[in-house]
């Protein structure tokens, strides 16, 4: 076993994991953080994204111990990362998928939404084009890509859907 210590959602957290165990098992198992969801286990589909030091990272395909000394957000603490948060506030781009319809089934919303955020932080205007190729890395099953771009299109420019 090897003890890591992170904070995660703004706590900071020390457990003992093994080498092997994948990020996003140790926050399901150990943390229960089951927001963050496991649609493939082969990197492929990008529900159990969350952010690692800022940016996006697929958690299935990240070691926990690599995430050792790192600030891991995940789709449960995002809203808390909104400055002067009021009560029950939704993260914009969540609040964006909400108004947006930007969800079927859901599965895959924790990622995409996360996802979204990050590349909204390295590319605040993106056209249709960039919000398609900035997503490419998640997949949604129930195909609902029409209305995912457009939340992020509604979270970037503020536009009515
Ligand atoms: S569960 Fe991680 S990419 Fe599919
Ligand atoms: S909303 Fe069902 S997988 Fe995307």
């Amino acid at each position: 076993m090897t003890r890591i210590k992170l904070t995660v959602d703004g706590m900071a957290v020390s457990d003992d994991v093994e080498p092997r165990t994948l990020l996003v098992h140790y926050l399901r198992e150990q943390l229960g953080k089951t927001g963050t969801v496991v649609g493939c286990d082969t990197s492929n589909c990008g529900a159990c994204t969350v952010h690692l030091d800022g940016q996006s990272v697929k958690s299935c395909n990240v070691l926990a111990v690599q995430a050792d000394g790192g600030e891991i957000t995940t789709i449960e603490g995002l809203a808390d990362t909104v400055p002067d948060r009021a009560d029950g506030q939704l993260h914009p781009v969540q609040e964006a998928f909400r108004e947006c319809h930007g969800l079927q089934c859901g599965y895959c919303t924790p990622g995409m939404i996360m996802a979204s955020v990050d590349l909204l932080n390295r590319n605040p205007h993106p056209t249709e084009q960039e919000i398609r190729e900035g997503l490419e890395g998640n997949l949604c099953r129930c195909t609902g890509y029409h209305n995912i771009v457009r939340a992020v299109q509604y979270a970037a420019e503020g536009e009515q859907p």
